[in-house]
Protein backbone atom coordinates (compact mmCIF):
# COMPACT_ATOMS: atom_id res chain seq x y z
CA UNK A 1 0.00 0.00 0.00
CA UNK A 2 1.52 3.58 -1.10
CA UNK A 3 1.92 5.54 2.27
CA UNK A 4 0.56 8.76 2.39
CA UNK A 5 2.01 12.08 2.19
CA UNK A 6 2.31 14.31 5.07
CA UNK A 7 3.13 18.38 3.70
CA UNK A 8 5.94 19.84 5.75
CA UNK A 9 5.48 23.66 6.44
CA UNK A 10 8.59 25.10 7.78
CA UNK A 11 8.34 28.06 9.72
CA UNK A 12 12.53 28.65 11.07
CA UNK A 13 12.18 31.94 8.94
CA UNK A 14 9.20 32.91 10.87
CA UNK A 15 8.18 31.34 14.33
CA UNK A 16 11.71 30.07 14.86
CA UNK A 17 12.87 34.00 14.28
CA UNK A 18 10.44 34.91 16.64
CA UNK A 19 13.15 33.44 19.57
CA UNK A 20 14.52 36.10 21.08
CA UNK A 21 18.08 36.66 19.53
CA UNK A 22 17.43 34.50 16.76
CA UNK A 23 17.15 37.63 14.77
CA UNK A 24 18.16 37.28 11.06
CA UNK A 25 19.09 39.48 8.26
CA UNK A 26 18.34 39.56 4.36
CA UNK A 27 21.06 37.79 3.09
CA UNK A 28 20.88 35.19 6.41
CA UNK A 29 17.22 34.60 4.80
CA UNK A 30 17.94 33.78 1.54
CA UNK A 31 20.66 31.42 2.51
CA UNK A 32 18.30 29.19 4.65
CA UNK A 33 15.51 29.64 2.25
CA UNK A 34 17.52 27.90 -0.40
CA UNK A 35 18.65 25.33 1.66
CA UNK A 36 15.00 24.61 2.66
CA UNK A 37 14.07 24.52 -0.90
CA UNK A 38 16.52 22.53 -2.28
CA UNK A 39 15.64 19.74 0.92
CA UNK A 40 12.48 19.49 -0.47
CA UNK A 41 10.38 21.80 2.28
CA UNK A 42 7.21 22.02 0.57
CA UNK A 43 6.17 24.96 2.35
CA UNK A 44 8.45 27.94 3.50
CA UNK A 45 6.71 30.45 6.48
CA UNK A 46 9.21 33.00 5.05
CA UNK A 47 8.00 35.95 7.55
CA UNK A 48 4.90 38.27 8.87
CA UNK A 49 5.25 40.75 6.51
CA UNK A 50 3.09 43.51 8.28
CA UNK A 51 5.66 43.37 11.46
CA UNK A 52 8.58 45.24 9.52
CA UNK A 53 10.02 46.34 6.26
CA UNK A 54 12.54 44.15 7.12
CA UNK A 55 10.36 41.15 7.17
CA UNK A 56 8.59 42.20 3.84
CA UNK A 57 11.38 42.50 2.12
CA UNK A 58 12.50 39.03 3.18
CA UNK A 59 9.35 37.78 2.09
CA UNK A 60 9.49 39.66 -1.17
CA UNK A 61 12.96 38.68 -2.16
CA UNK A 62 12.26 34.94 -0.95
CA UNK A 63 8.89 35.09 -3.30
CA UNK A 64 10.92 35.97 -6.14
CA UNK A 65 14.17 33.21 -6.12
CA UNK A 66 12.31 30.22 -4.15
CA UNK A 67 10.40 28.27 -7.56
CA UNK A 68 9.91 24.66 -5.87
CA UNK A 69 8.26 25.67 -2.67
CA UNK A 70 5.32 27.55 -1.83
CA UNK A 71 6.34 30.80 -0.13
CA UNK A 72 3.93 31.52 2.53
CA UNK A 73 3.48 34.77 4.37
CA UNK A 74 1.57 35.62 8.06
CA UNK A 75 -1.20 37.93 8.82
CA UNK A 76 -3.54 38.78 11.06
CA UNK A 77 -7.32 38.92 10.35
CA UNK A 78 -7.15 42.89 9.00
CA UNK A 79 -7.48 43.70 5.37
CA UNK A 80 -4.16 45.66 6.56
CA UNK A 81 -2.18 42.49 6.99
CA UNK A 82 -3.27 40.40 4.15
CA UNK A 83 -2.31 43.16 1.58
CA UNK A 84 0.79 43.32 3.35
CA UNK A 85 1.00 39.51 2.97
CA UNK A 86 -0.17 39.80 -0.75
CA UNK A 87 1.84 42.50 -1.50
CA UNK A 88 5.44 41.02 -0.30
CA UNK A 89 4.38 37.34 -2.21
CA UNK A 90 3.57 39.14 -5.04
CA UNK A 91 6.37 37.39 -6.93
CA UNK A 92 6.08 33.93 -5.74
CA UNK A 93 5.74 31.35 -8.59
CA UNK A 94 3.63 29.96 -5.58
CA UNK A 95 2.23 31.34 -2.88
CA UNK A 96 0.16 30.93 0.42
CA UNK A 97 -1.22 33.66 2.44
CA UNK A 98 -1.29 32.28 6.12
CA UNK A 99 -4.12 34.28 8.23
CA UNK A 100 -4.56 34.01 12.13
CA UNK A 101 -6.88 34.54 14.51
CA UNK A 102 -7.01 33.36 18.37
CA UNK A 103 -10.45 31.16 19.15
CA UNK A 104 -9.76 30.05 22.98
CA UNK A 105 -11.60 32.26 25.58
CA UNK A 106 -8.77 33.17 27.13
CA UNK A 107 -7.42 35.09 24.12
CA UNK A 108 -10.43 36.21 22.90
CA UNK A 109 -11.27 38.24 26.27
CA UNK A 110 -8.01 39.05 27.24
CA UNK A 111 -5.62 39.34 24.66
CA UNK A 112 -8.41 40.33 21.48
CA UNK A 113 -11.05 41.65 24.28
CA UNK A 114 -14.06 40.72 21.71
CA UNK A 115 -16.70 38.95 21.56
CA UNK A 116 -17.08 35.27 19.83
CA UNK A 117 -19.47 36.11 17.13
CA UNK A 118 -16.79 39.54 15.71
CA UNK A 119 -14.03 36.76 15.65
CA UNK A 120 -16.30 34.03 14.39
CA UNK A 121 -16.65 37.16 11.53
CA UNK A 122 -13.58 38.07 11.36
CA UNK A 123 -12.79 34.45 10.64
CA UNK A 124 -15.05 34.66 7.62
CA UNK A 125 -14.15 38.30 6.59
CA UNK A 126 -9.98 37.55 6.47
CA UNK A 127 -10.42 33.98 4.84
CA UNK A 128 -12.52 35.49 1.98
CA UNK A 129 -10.50 38.73 1.28
CA UNK A 130 -7.06 36.33 1.38
CA UNK A 131 -8.74 34.40 -1.42
CA UNK A 132 -9.05 37.63 -3.44
CA UNK A 133 -5.05 37.31 -4.06
CA UNK A 134 -4.33 33.53 -3.79
CA UNK A 135 -6.13 30.38 -3.92
CA UNK A 136 -4.06 28.94 -1.47
CA UNK A 137 -5.09 29.90 1.69
CA UNK A 138 -4.13 28.75 5.67
CA UNK A 139 -6.25 29.86 8.47
CA UNK A 140 -5.63 28.97 12.20
CA UNK A 141 -7.22 29.81 15.21
CA UNK A 142 -4.39 30.62 17.78
CA UNK A 143 -4.62 29.06 20.96
CA UNK A 144 -6.63 26.04 18.94
CA UNK A 145 -5.94 23.47 21.76
CA UNK A 146 -7.56 25.40 24.61
CA UNK A 147 -10.57 26.24 22.74
CA UNK A 148 -13.73 25.31 23.30
CA UNK A 149 -14.93 22.44 20.78
CA UNK A 150 -18.19 23.65 19.75
CA UNK A 151 -16.62 27.08 18.84
CA UNK A 152 -13.66 25.47 17.47
CA UNK A 153 -16.14 23.27 14.92
CA UNK A 154 -17.95 26.57 13.90
CA UNK A 155 -14.84 28.27 13.06
CA UNK A 156 -13.16 25.87 11.30
CA UNK A 157 -16.26 25.11 9.62
CA UNK A 158 -16.45 28.54 8.27
CA UNK A 159 -13.01 29.12 7.13
CA UNK A 160 -13.30 26.11 4.73
CA UNK A 161 -16.83 27.31 3.41
CA UNK A 162 -15.10 30.99 2.66
CA UNK A 163 -12.09 29.27 0.97
CA UNK A 164 -9.38 27.97 3.52
CA UNK A 165 -7.83 25.28 1.91
CA UNK A 166 -5.60 24.54 5.00
CA UNK A 167 -6.98 24.37 8.21
CA UNK A 168 -3.76 24.43 10.85
CA UNK A 169 -4.54 23.69 14.87
CA UNK A 170 -1.75 25.33 16.44
CA UNK A 171 -0.97 24.26 19.91
CA UNK A 172 0.04 27.59 20.65
CA UNK A 173 1.35 27.62 23.97
CA UNK A 174 2.32 23.87 24.20
CA UNK A 175 0.10 22.77 26.15
CA UNK A 176 -1.77 19.50 24.77
CA UNK A 177 -0.58 15.89 25.56
CA UNK A 178 -0.35 13.19 22.75
CA UNK A 179 -3.65 11.61 23.20
CA UNK A 180 -5.68 14.71 24.07
CA UNK A 181 -4.15 16.53 20.92
CA UNK A 182 -5.02 13.68 18.39
CA UNK A 183 -8.38 13.30 20.71
CA UNK A 184 -9.03 17.12 19.55
CA UNK A 185 -8.19 16.67 15.64
CA UNK A 186 -10.14 12.73 15.33
CA UNK A 187 -13.06 15.69 17.18
CA UNK A 188 -12.88 17.90 13.91
CA UNK A 189 -12.66 14.91 11.45
CA UNK A 190 -15.91 13.42 13.40
CA UNK A 191 -18.10 16.89 14.04
CA UNK A 192 -16.94 19.71 10.52
CA UNK A 193 -18.61 18.67 7.81
CA UNK A 194 -16.57 20.27 5.47
CA UNK A 195 -13.74 18.89 6.74
CA UNK A 196 -12.48 16.82 3.45
CA UNK A 197 -12.21 19.93 1.85
CA UNK A 198 -9.29 21.14 3.58
CA UNK A 199 -5.96 19.71 4.36
CA UNK A 200 -5.14 19.86 8.15
CA UNK A 201 -2.02 20.67 9.38
CA UNK A 202 -0.80 21.15 13.02
CA UNK A 203 1.40 23.32 14.81
CA UNK A 204 3.30 21.99 17.79
CA UNK A 205 4.84 24.53 20.62
CA UNK A 206 7.47 22.30 23.16
CA UNK A 207 7.01 24.06 26.74
CA UNK A 208 6.75 20.41 27.71
CA UNK A 209 8.69 19.09 25.24
CA UNK A 210 5.95 17.24 23.38
CA UNK A 211 5.62 19.10 20.25
CA UNK A 212 7.46 16.07 18.24
CA UNK A 213 4.70 13.72 20.35
CA UNK A 214 1.71 15.97 19.52
CA UNK A 215 2.51 16.13 15.50
CA UNK A 216 2.87 12.56 15.37
CA UNK A 217 0.06 11.92 17.14
CA UNK A 218 -2.38 14.19 14.99
CA UNK A 219 -0.83 12.59 11.89
CA UNK A 220 -1.81 9.21 13.16
CA UNK A 221 -5.72 10.70 13.36
CA UNK A 222 -5.60 12.31 9.70
CA UNK A 223 -3.35 15.88 9.63
CA UNK A 224 -2.07 15.81 6.40
CA UNK A 225 0.39 19.06 7.48
CA UNK A 226 3.48 19.49 10.11
CA UNK A 227 4.33 22.87 11.07
CA UNK A 228 8.02 22.62 12.23
CA UNK A 229 11.38 24.44 12.26
CA UNK A 230 15.29 23.71 11.45
CA UNK A 231 16.55 22.39 15.35
CA UNK A 232 13.35 22.96 16.60
CA UNK A 233 13.64 27.10 16.87
CA UNK A 234 10.84 28.86 17.97
CA UNK A 235 8.67 30.88 20.39
CA UNK A 236 9.82 30.10 23.91
CA UNK A 237 10.80 26.29 23.76
CA UNK A 238 10.24 26.17 20.54
CA UNK A 239 8.73 24.41 17.67
CA UNK A 240 8.31 20.94 16.85
CA UNK A 241 11.29 19.88 15.35
CA UNK A 242 11.42 19.11 11.43
CA UNK A 243 14.56 17.04 11.51
CA UNK A 244 13.01 14.98 14.40
CA UNK A 245 9.73 14.93 12.77
CA UNK A 246 10.86 13.40 9.27
CA UNK A 247 12.94 11.51 10.65
CA UNK A 248 10.50 9.35 13.04
CA UNK A 249 8.48 8.96 10.17
CA UNK A 250 11.44 7.62 8.17
CA UNK A 251 12.58 5.51 10.80
CA UNK A 252 9.43 3.86 11.89
CA UNK A 253 7.52 4.01 9.05
CA UNK A 254 6.90 0.42 9.90
CA UNK A 255 4.57 2.26 12.63
CA UNK A 256 3.63 5.45 11.06
CA UNK A 257 3.23 5.21 7.00
CA UNK A 258 3.68 8.39 5.90
CA UNK A 259 5.74 10.05 3.40
CA UNK A 260 7.55 13.48 3.60
CA UNK A 261 9.49 15.07 0.57
CA UNK A 262 12.53 15.78 2.50
CA UNK A 263 15.96 15.09 1.13
CA UNK A 264 17.01 13.84 4.89
CA UNK A 265 20.54 13.64 3.46
CA UNK A 266 20.69 17.49 4.02
CA UNK A 267 19.54 17.80 7.75
CA UNK A 268 22.66 18.22 9.10
CA UNK A 269 23.78 21.00 6.52
CA UNK A 270 20.28 23.07 7.21
CA UNK A 271 20.82 22.36 10.78
CA UNK A 272 24.29 23.82 11.02
CA UNK A 273 23.46 26.68 9.07
CA UNK A 274 20.22 27.09 11.35
CA UNK A 275 22.72 27.61 14.06
CA UNK A 276 25.41 29.40 12.88
CA UNK A 277 23.34 32.10 11.56
CA UNK A 278 21.46 32.37 15.11
CA UNK A 279 24.24 32.16 17.45
CA UNK A 280 21.51 29.24 19.04
CA UNK A 281 24.22 26.30 19.52
CA UNK A 282 22.53 22.69 19.36
CA UNK A 283 23.07 20.95 22.45
CA UNK A 284 25.47 17.33 21.89
CA UNK A 285 22.35 15.23 22.90
CA UNK A 286 20.02 16.77 20.77
CA UNK A 287 17.99 14.06 18.30
CA UNK A 288 18.75 13.38 15.12
CA UNK A 289 21.60 16.65 14.71
CA UNK A 290 23.50 17.04 18.11
CA UNK A 291 26.77 15.93 18.17
CA UNK A 292 26.66 12.66 20.14
CA UNK A 293 23.67 11.36 18.04
CA UNK A 294 25.42 9.15 16.63
CA UNK A 295 28.63 8.88 18.76
CA UNK A 296 28.84 5.81 20.38
CA UNK A 297 31.19 6.07 24.08
CA UNK A 298 31.15 3.10 25.70
CA UNK A 299 33.03 -0.18 25.05
CA UNK A 300 30.15 -2.12 25.00
CA UNK A 301 27.97 0.10 22.74
CA UNK A 302 31.22 0.72 20.17
CA UNK A 303 31.68 -3.15 20.15
CA UNK A 304 28.43 -3.66 19.02
CA UNK A 305 28.36 -1.12 16.48
CA UNK A 306 31.64 -2.22 15.14
CA UNK A 307 30.50 -6.22 14.41
CA UNK A 308 26.59 -4.53 13.10
CA UNK A 309 25.81 -0.56 12.79
CA UNK A 310 21.95 -2.29 14.15
CA UNK A 311 23.14 -2.85 16.99
CA UNK A 312 22.88 0.53 18.29
CA UNK A 313 21.74 2.23 15.52
CA UNK A 314 18.08 2.75 14.35
CA UNK A 315 18.88 5.00 11.07
CA UNK A 316 22.66 5.65 9.48
CA UNK A 317 24.45 8.84 9.59
CA UNK A 318 24.79 9.00 6.41
CA UNK A 319 20.93 9.21 6.65
CA UNK A 320 20.91 13.03 7.55
CA UNK A 321 24.06 14.28 6.39
CA UNK A 322 26.71 13.13 8.36
CA UNK A 323 30.07 12.45 6.62
CA UNK A 324 32.12 10.57 8.78
CA UNK A 325 34.61 13.02 10.20
CA UNK A 326 37.28 12.67 7.49
CA UNK A 327 40.95 13.72 7.20
CA UNK A 328 40.47 16.17 4.25
CA UNK A 329 43.26 17.43 2.91
CA UNK A 330 46.65 18.79 4.25
CA UNK A 331 48.72 22.15 3.10
CA UNK A 332 49.88 19.96 -0.26
CA UNK A 333 45.84 19.57 -1.74
CA UNK A 334 45.63 21.80 -5.05
CA UNK A 335 42.57 24.11 -5.71
CA UNK A 336 40.66 21.70 -7.97
CA UNK A 337 40.45 18.80 -4.70
CA UNK A 338 39.16 21.74 -2.45
CA UNK A 339 36.83 22.90 -5.29
CA UNK A 340 35.70 19.14 -5.17
CA UNK A 341 35.27 18.34 -1.66
CA UNK A 342 33.29 22.16 -1.33
CA UNK A 343 30.75 20.52 -3.48
CA UNK A 344 30.67 17.36 -1.54
CA UNK A 345 29.73 19.53 1.85
CA UNK A 346 26.66 20.91 -0.06
CA UNK A 347 28.40 24.18 -1.17
CA UNK A 348 27.90 25.29 -4.36
CA UNK A 349 30.48 28.64 -4.40
CA UNK A 350 31.04 31.43 -7.41
CA UNK A 351 34.49 31.61 -8.46
CA UNK A 352 35.55 34.55 -5.99
CA UNK A 353 34.15 32.77 -2.84
CA UNK A 354 36.00 29.84 -3.95
CA UNK A 355 39.57 31.57 -4.44
CA UNK A 356 38.67 33.49 -0.62
CA UNK A 357 37.95 30.23 0.71
CA UNK A 358 41.02 28.48 -0.62
CA UNK A 359 43.20 30.70 0.60
CA UNK A 360 41.96 30.44 3.97
CA UNK A 361 42.08 27.02 3.73
CA UNK A 362 46.02 27.35 2.87
CA UNK A 363 46.40 29.47 5.83
CA UNK A 364 44.50 27.07 8.18
CA UNK A 365 46.70 23.76 6.96
CA UNK A 366 49.68 26.08 7.82
CA UNK A 367 48.46 26.56 11.34
CA UNK A 368 46.24 22.74 11.91
CA UNK A 369 48.16 19.48 11.63
CA UNK A 370 44.75 17.90 10.46
CA UNK A 371 42.02 19.84 8.37
CA UNK A 372 39.04 18.05 8.35
CA UNK A 373 35.23 18.63 7.31
CA UNK A 374 34.48 20.83 10.22
CA UNK A 375 37.26 22.99 9.47
CA UNK A 376 36.11 23.48 5.77
CA UNK A 377 32.19 23.71 6.59
CA UNK A 378 33.60 26.18 9.18
CA UNK A 379 35.71 28.69 7.27
CA UNK A 380 33.19 28.63 4.55
CA UNK A 381 30.78 30.05 6.85
CA UNK A 382 32.80 32.99 8.07
CA UNK A 383 33.38 33.65 4.62
CA UNK A 384 29.90 34.14 3.56
CA UNK A 385 29.17 35.94 6.91
CA UNK A 386 31.71 38.85 6.33
CA UNK A 387 30.16 40.40 3.39
CA UNK A 388 30.58 44.12 2.85
CA UNK A 389 31.59 44.92 6.14
CA UNK A 390 32.18 48.63 7.29
CA UNK A 391 34.93 47.73 9.98
CA UNK A 392 37.26 45.05 9.29
CA UNK A 393 40.23 43.32 11.49
CA UNK A 394 43.88 44.15 10.74
CA UNK A 395 45.86 42.78 13.34
CA UNK A 396 45.47 42.03 16.65
CA UNK A 397 47.87 41.27 19.73
CA UNK A 398 47.05 40.62 23.32
CA UNK A 399 48.81 39.79 25.91
CA UNK A 400 47.87 37.95 29.40
CA UNK A 401 48.61 35.94 32.02
CA UNK A 402 49.87 35.74 35.20
CA UNK A 403 52.36 38.47 34.44
CA UNK A 404 50.57 40.32 32.13
CA UNK A 405 47.57 42.27 34.63
CA UNK A 406 45.51 43.98 33.23
CA UNK A 407 45.62 42.01 30.16
CA UNK A 408 46.20 44.44 26.99
CA UNK A 409 45.10 44.51 23.37
CA UNK A 410 46.65 45.86 20.73
CA UNK A 411 44.56 45.83 17.50
CA UNK A 412 44.21 47.99 14.18
CA UNK A 413 40.87 47.85 12.33
CA UNK A 414 40.12 49.63 8.37
CA UNK A 415 37.07 51.42 9.06
CA UNK A 416 35.11 52.77 5.73
CA UNK A 417 38.67 52.17 4.22
CA UNK A 418 40.58 54.08 6.99
CA UNK A 419 43.12 51.84 9.05
CA UNK A 420 43.30 53.70 12.79
CA UNK A 421 45.08 51.45 16.00
CA UNK A 422 44.97 51.33 19.79
CA UNK A 423 46.01 50.00 22.55
CA UNK A 424 43.10 49.00 25.20
CA UNK A 425 43.21 47.27 28.63
CA UNK A 426 40.18 45.47 30.03
CA UNK A 427 39.16 42.42 33.16
CA UNK A 428 40.12 39.93 30.75
CA UNK A 429 41.86 39.31 27.15
CA UNK A 430 38.20 39.61 25.62
CA UNK A 431 37.05 42.14 27.19
CA UNK A 432 40.66 44.25 26.51
CA UNK A 433 40.09 43.33 22.69
CA UNK A 434 36.29 44.40 22.44
CA UNK A 435 37.28 47.60 24.32
CA UNK A 436 39.25 48.49 21.82
CA UNK A 437 37.08 48.35 19.06
CA UNK A 438 34.60 50.40 20.85
CA UNK A 439 38.23 52.64 21.81
CA UNK A 440 38.48 52.97 17.73
CA UNK A 441 34.74 53.08 17.14
CA UNK A 442 32.54 54.61 19.98
CA UNK A 443 29.66 52.60 20.35
CA UNK A 444 26.98 52.05 22.61
CA UNK A 445 25.55 48.52 22.45
CA UNK A 446 24.90 45.84 24.83
CA UNK A 447 26.51 42.40 24.41
CA UNK A 448 23.79 39.91 25.20
CA UNK A 449 25.92 36.96 24.65
CA UNK A 450 29.79 35.74 23.95
CA UNK A 451 29.69 31.95 23.17
CA UNK A 452 32.79 30.13 22.22
CA UNK A 453 32.93 26.13 20.92
CA UNK A 454 35.93 24.07 19.03
CA UNK A 455 35.35 23.00 15.85
CA UNK A 456 36.92 19.73 16.01
CA UNK A 457 38.53 17.85 19.02
CA UNK A 458 42.10 18.85 19.95
CA UNK A 459 44.39 21.88 20.94
CA UNK A 460 44.86 23.02 17.97
CA UNK A 461 41.05 22.90 16.97
CA UNK A 462 39.74 26.29 15.38
CA UNK A 463 37.20 28.27 17.80
CA UNK A 464 34.00 29.12 16.58
CA UNK A 465 32.49 32.48 18.04
CA UNK A 466 29.22 33.96 18.43
CA UNK A 467 28.74 37.00 19.87
CA UNK A 468 25.09 38.77 20.33
CA UNK A 469 24.57 42.72 20.44
CA UNK A 470 21.60 44.57 21.23
CA UNK A 471 20.57 48.08 20.70
CA UNK A 472 17.33 49.57 21.29
CA UNK A 473 15.89 46.10 21.01
CA UNK A 474 16.83 45.04 18.30
CA UNK A 475 19.71 41.50 18.61
CA UNK A 476 22.13 40.96 15.87
CA UNK A 477 24.41 37.84 16.26
CA UNK A 478 28.13 37.82 14.76
CA UNK A 479 30.04 34.89 13.99
CA UNK A 480 34.14 34.21 13.83
CA UNK A 481 36.15 31.29 13.23
CA UNK A 482 40.04 31.00 13.53
CA UNK A 483 42.53 28.86 15.72
CA UNK A 484 43.86 32.28 17.36
CA UNK A 485 40.06 32.74 19.94
CA UNK A 486 41.08 35.48 20.31
CA UNK A 487 40.99 36.82 16.58
CA UNK A 488 38.07 34.42 16.25
CA UNK A 489 36.36 36.53 19.04
CA UNK A 490 37.01 39.99 17.59
CA UNK A 491 36.02 39.14 14.46
CA UNK A 492 32.41 37.62 15.68
CA UNK A 493 31.87 41.33 17.81
CA UNK A 494 32.59 43.12 14.23
CA UNK A 495 30.58 41.03 12.12
CA UNK A 496 27.86 41.36 14.79
CA UNK A 497 28.62 45.00 15.04
CA UNK A 498 28.90 45.34 10.96
CA UNK A 499 25.67 44.09 10.77
CA UNK A 500 24.24 46.50 13.40
CA UNK A 501 25.50 49.52 11.19
CA UNK A 502 23.15 47.79 8.10
CA UNK A 503 20.11 47.57 10.31
CA UNK A 504 20.54 51.19 11.56
CA UNK A 505 20.91 52.32 7.82
CA UNK A 506 17.74 51.19 7.14
CA UNK A 507 15.81 52.63 9.61
CA UNK A 508 17.92 56.34 9.34
CA UNK A 509 19.49 55.97 6.10
CA UNK A 510 21.87 59.26 7.21
CA UNK A 511 23.13 57.31 9.62
CA UNK A 512 26.82 56.49 9.16
CA UNK A 513 28.07 57.68 12.22
CA UNK A 514 27.43 56.30 15.22
O1 LIG B 1 1.78 29.37 17.77
C1 LIG B 1 0.89 29.86 17.07
O2 LIG B 1 -0.31 29.81 17.40
C2 LIG B 1 1.29 30.51 15.84
C3 LIG B 1 0.20 30.88 14.90
C4 LIG B 1 0.47 32.15 14.20
C5 LIG B 1 -0.02 29.75 13.95
O3 LIG B 1 2.46 30.68 15.58
ZN1 LIG C 1 3.74 29.34 16.84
Amino acid sequence: MASERVVIFDTTLRDGEQSPGASMNLEEKLNIASVLEGMGVDVIEAGFPIASDGDFEAVNEIAKVVKNSTVCGLARATHMDIDRAAEALKPATRKRIHTFLSTSPLHMKYKLQMEPDAVHEAVIDSVSYARNFTDDVEWSPEDGSRTEHDFLCKCVESAIRAGAGTINIPDTVGYAVPEEFAALISMLFNRVPNIDQAVISVHCHNDLGLAVANSLAAVQVGARQVECTINGLGERAGNAAMEEIVMALRTRADAMPFETGIRTEDIIKASRLVSAITGFAVQPNKAIVGKNAFAHESGIHQDGVLKHAETYEIMTPESVGLTQSSLVMGKHSGRHAFKEKLKDLGYDLGDNAVQDAFKRFKDLADLKKDVFDEDIIALVDDEVVRVNDRIKLVSLEVLCGTEHRPPKATMSLEIDGKTSSCTATGDGPVDAAFNGVKQLYPHDVSLQLYQVHAVTEGTDAQAEVTVRLEENGKTVNGAGAETDTMVASVKAYLNALNKLLVKREKTDPGARSV
